[in-house]
């Protein structure tokens, strides 16, 4: 099959692609082709690239967060159906840049959008409940969640841990009952501003990693986003260099304490003051997979800009 030497694209994050529940045709495609598509042995032919991690998709997740009226989600919502997302774009294109693309809107606003967004786009929770729903005023269950068609759900939030104080082990089991209902996990990690400056951000997102690793029953449906406090909502972005050495210690964490396959496989993604204009520096950093977007997610021009980043992840021969 020539499709390799003649398009030649290159995600530097290269992971081999695995199943995944929440497949998209191309990834059909890539499974039943993936025996075939190998990358040169030689030192330095085409840098051909089959696949990033996890689904071989990159991932860009919209939070909401509390923001949003009908008529600015209904506007948003209008503006996502008509951005021009990279998929669909040509024949092979699909295969490579096909980003994965999940918006979280307010709970309230979740059956506005799951009925009036592109198919496209999925649907995220920005919380769920620690198990079956029932006698907790003010929670929503994960069964709640999957009756209205949303498939991802946004745990650890660092909103929720540092504002709301939910601890490591609260969040760790509230993912592992998502996952066994079937629900993905965009699982958040980050260090505070007073522990980077102490040396223990590696600490820290290990300690939060491990809260997830004890706990749930299987990695497939988890995508990890790296969100350092600092850099939420600041406008602080941090540098892909920071971003970069962090998932590259969160991947070598997993390939430790849970399996090499895991660590290949698991999309890592940053969060934390992504826009527009900084999302391409970013995302050409080997080990960054897609981001977790917050005040940018609200713009739908902006935020098709940061899907459409995955272009930057192509080298050339
Ligand atoms: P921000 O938020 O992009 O506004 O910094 C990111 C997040 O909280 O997920």
């Amino acid at each position: 099959m020539s499709m390799v030497s003649t398009y030649c694209p290159h995600f530097s994050g290269l992971r081999r692609s695995s199943p995944n529940l929440h497949n998209a045709p191309s990834q059909s495609f890539l499974q039943h082709f993936g025996s075939q598509l190998r990358l040169p042995s030689s030192p330095k032919p085409c840098r051909a690239v089959i696949a990033m991690s996890g689904s071989g998709k990159f991932f860009v997740g919209g939070n909401w967060k509390c923001n949003g009226t009908k008529d600015s989600i209904t506007k948003l919502v209008s503006d996502l159906n008509s951005a021009k997302l990279e998929s669909d774009v040509g024949i092979l294109q699909p295969l490579f840049f096909n980003p994965y693309v999940v918006v979280a809107p307010p709970f309230v606003y979740l059956d506005q959008v799951t009925s009036s967004l592109t198919d496209r786009i999925e649907v995220s929770a920005q919380n769920s409940w620690i198990g079956k729903g029932g006698a907790f005023t003010g929670e929503i269950s994960v069964e709640q969640l999957k009756d209205i068609g949303c498939k991802w759900v946004i745990l650890g939030h660092s909103e929720r841990r540092h504002v709301i104080g939910e601890d490591d082990q609260f969040i760790g089991k509230k993912a592992a009952f998502a996952l066994n209902e079937g629900l993905g996990v965009i699982a958040c990690i980050g260090e505070l501003l007073e522990e980077r400056e102490a040396g223990k951000t590696f600490d820290v997102c290990f300690q939060q990693l491990k809260a997830f690793a004890d706990v749930v029953p299987s990695w497939d449906n988890i995508v990890i986003a790296y969100e350092p406090v600092w850099a939420i909502g600041t406008g602080k972005v941090a540098t892909p260099q920071q971003a970069q050495e962090v998932h590259v210690a969160v991947r070598d964490w997993l390939k430790k304490n849970v399996s090499e396959e895991v660590a290949s496989k698991t999309r890592i993604i940053y969060g934390g003051s992504v826009n527009g204009s900084n999302c391409g520096e970013l995302a050409k950093e080997e080990d960054i997979d897609g981001f977790l977007v917050g005040g940018a997610s609200l713009k739908g021009p902006e935020f098709a800009t940061i899907v459409n980043s995955v272009t930057t992840k192509k080298v050339a021969a």
